[in-house]
Parts: structure tokens; C-alpha cells; sequence
């Protein structure tokens, strides 16, 4: 497969950590110093399936496509605004779009799940062009009492349309169970035979340093299979993006590979964590300032909850788009890029 399109929707509602200040024992200088977030957009008005139909019907024109050229529809996203329908079967008729829709659940790393499945359903023949989205709405499921979990979410949506081509050259997934360090429990309902479990409890439950270890382990040491599978050096990889989930992550990942800080583009600063949205919302940034040439190397890896991990390696094959969207704050890390090529 290739990447022929991509879109993205963000909230317009932003909520910067002063505003924490307000509603928690929190500071500014604490979220900014741990983490590198200054604000993350939340949703208000419109409704998840709304950003992910904004940003799906970006990347499809963006691609050159209709609705009626998308073979499947797949929505990387941990809860949509119904548990069901999917949000992939809520958008599909406003796309104009009457092929099979799922959405598809593997919390932060979900994006590079979903990207591996288009592949699948490209190489073997089952659909032409695949339309990826990563659609998250975390800040409805964190705790908002809960002052190390909350400030790290933000909410949004990116989309990719994937079609025939030789652009993707390595992925690796990976899962290991353990529901204990990161973890949201389903509503018990009011069945009157079911008894509810003793530890229900609701919101987001994470034990914060145990996921930071398995983040930098797990992310380093997938980008060198991914990497390595694809016949390729570190050195030669243009890009790395990363999953945005702590500032201090992609350092550590960083110093661990030895990557120069200008190949790791941020934006976490003003998203937050936004889930299986983070990869694809950085992508569009990076592609609207002009800065992926056709030819670079990306790798990706993401990481999350269940716990997976996803990685890949990615040849860009798509001119840059004809208005270009300054974005300077993008290498935080750093001063200046430093692609290879
Ligand atoms: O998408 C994947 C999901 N998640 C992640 O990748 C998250 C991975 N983990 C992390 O990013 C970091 O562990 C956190 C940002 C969650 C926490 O940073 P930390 O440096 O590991 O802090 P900590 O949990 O060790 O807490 C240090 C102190 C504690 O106070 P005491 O016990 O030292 O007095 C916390 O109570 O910071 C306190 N603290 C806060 N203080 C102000 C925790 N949250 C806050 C807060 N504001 N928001």
C-alpha cells in the first residue's frame, strides 16, 4: 500500500494548563516540565463521529478520490459516541461510501494497527483503496479528579486513504496482556442476574512510571525491528513519529537510538495525548508544512494500553500539497529539521 490522502480534524475548543490550575491541585510549570504539554483540544459541541467524518472526507479529496472508491472503512478509536454502530458504519453514508466499515480497538498504538490491516486488505485483493482513521475522544473517559492521568488527554482525529503501492516496507505489532497498569472498566449495567465485579470502578486507571518504562523499551527496540525487516539503518530513516504521549518519551527514545532531535517532529505541546489520533495528526502537520518529499523514510511506532505496540517503516510517495501551512514549533527537541535526503 501507499498513502494516497490525509485529513484531520481537531476540537476548536482549547484548554490550556492554567485552566487546570483551576479545577486541580495541578501546575502549569509541573504538566509542562513532566510532560511538554501546554494545552489540548477538547471536544464541546460537536460529537467524535463528527471529527472523524471532517477529517476522512479531507484525506479522501485529498487523495483525488469519492466516497464510492473506498473499499473498507476502518476507525482506530477506544470509544466512540455509541458503542455501537462503529463509527466507521456512522460516517460511511455521508462519505457517500457503501463498502464495509469497523472500527478497530488497540487503544494508542490502534493507528498502526489499522494501517497494517489496510495492507492486508490491499495486498490480498479484498479492497482497492482503504480508508484509515484514528478517532479519540479520551477526555471523556479520564478522571478528571484524577490530577496524573487527566492532564495528559486531548481529543481529535486524523485520516489517512491508503491504495495500492509499494510504500509500506516493514510493520511489526505486538500485545501482552496486562490489564493492570493501564486500564478504563466497561459500565457494569443494571442486569438484575449479573453481578457487577468487585473492582469496578470507572474513568482511566494508569500507574504512570510502569507505562513510561514499557513505552521507551517497547518503542526503541520495535523502530530497530522495523527498521532492521525493511533492510534499512536508523541512520537512514528521515523521520520518526513517534506516539505523543510525554515529551520525555520521545527524549528517551531518542537517546537510546541516538536519533538527532531535528528527525523527531513534536506536537504534543498543543494535543496532548490524543490516542490512535496522535501519528496521523502529526503526519498532517509535517505533510502541510511542506516538510515530507517524496522518497523519505518514516518510521512510526505507537504504544498503549492492552499493552500494544505498533511500528513501521513507510516510504512517502506524495508530492507536498500546493499551500503550505507554516508550523514552526514542531521541533521543539531541536532548532532545526535534519531529514537526510
Ligand atoms: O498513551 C500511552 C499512555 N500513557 C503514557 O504514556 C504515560 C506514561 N507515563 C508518564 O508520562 C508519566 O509517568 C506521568 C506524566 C504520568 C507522570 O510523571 P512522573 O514523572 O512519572 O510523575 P510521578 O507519577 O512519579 O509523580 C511525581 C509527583 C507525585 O507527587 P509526590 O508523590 O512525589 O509528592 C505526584 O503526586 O508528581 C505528582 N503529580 C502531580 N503534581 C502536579 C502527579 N500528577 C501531577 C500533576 N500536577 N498533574
Amino acid at each position: 500500500m501507499k498513502i494516497l490522502g490525509i485529513g484531520r480534524a481537531l476540537p476548536e475548543q482549547v484548554i490550556a494548563n492554567g485552566q487546570l490550575e483551576a479545577i486541580l491541585d495541578t501546575l502549569n510549570e509541573w504538566i509542562q516540565s513532566r510532560t511538554g504539554i501546554r494545552e489540548r483540544r477538547v471536544l464541546k459541541t460537536h460529537s467524535l463521529t463528527d471529527l472523524a467524518l471532517s477529517a476522512a472526507k479531507e484525506a479522501i479529496s485529498d487523495a483525488g478520490l469519492t466516497g464510492e472508491d473506498i473499499g473498507l472503512i476502518l476507525v482506530a478509536t477506544t470509544l466512540g459516541d455509541y458503542l455501537f454502530p462503529s463509527i466507521a458504519s456512522l460516517i460511511q453514508a455521508d462519505l457517500g461510501a457503501s463498502c464495509p466499515a469497523m472500527d478497530l480497538h488497540a487503544a494508542c498504538a490502534g493507528f498502526i494497527y489499522a494501517l497494517d490491516t489496510a495492507d492486508a486488505y490491499i495486498r490480498s485483493g479484498k479492497a482497492q483503496n482503504v480508508l484509515i482513521v484514528g478517532a479519540e475522544a479520551i477526555t471523556r473517559l479520564a478522571d478528571w479528579e484524577d490530577r496524573s492521568t487527566c492532564v495528559l488527554f486531548g481529543d481529535g482525529a486524523g485520516a489517512m486513504v491508503a491504495g495500492p503501492g509499494d510504500g509500506l516496507l516493514s510493520t511489526h505489532l505486538t500485545a501482552q496482556t496486562n490489564s493492570d497498569v493501564l486500564y478504563s472498566m466497561a459500565p457494569p449495567g443494571n442486569c438484575p442476574f449479573t453481578q457487577a465485579p468487585q473492582n469496578a470502578s470507572g474513568g482511566l486507571k494508569m500507574k504512570g512510571q510502569d507505562v513510561y518504562r514499557y513505552a521507551v523499551t517497547r518503542s526503541a527496540e520495535d523502530l530497530e525491528i522495523v527498521v532492521n525487516e525493511a533492510g534499512l539503518e536508523i541512520s537512514q530513516i528521515d523521520w520518526f513519529l513517534l506516539h505523543q504521549a510525554n515529551r520525555r518519551i520521545l527524549d528517551a527514545v531518542r537517546a537510546r537510538l541516538s536519533l538527532p532531535a531535528g528527525k523527531l517532529p513534536s506536537n504534543i505541546h498543543r494535543t496532548g495525548n490524543t490516542s490512535a489520533a496522535s501519528i496521523p495528526l502529526l503526519m498532517h502537520e509535517l505533510y502541510h508544512a511542506g516538510l515530507l518529499k517524496e522518497g523519505q523514510l518514516i518510521a512510526m511506532s505507537a504504544f498503549g494500553a492492552g499493552l500494544t505496540s505498533g511500528a513501521c517503516v513507510l516510504r512517502w510517495d506524495k508530492a507536498p500539497p500546493e499551500t503550505l501551512t507554516l508550523a514552526d514549533d514542531l521541533f521543539p527537541l531541536s532548532q532545526q529539521p535534519t531529514p537526510t535526503t
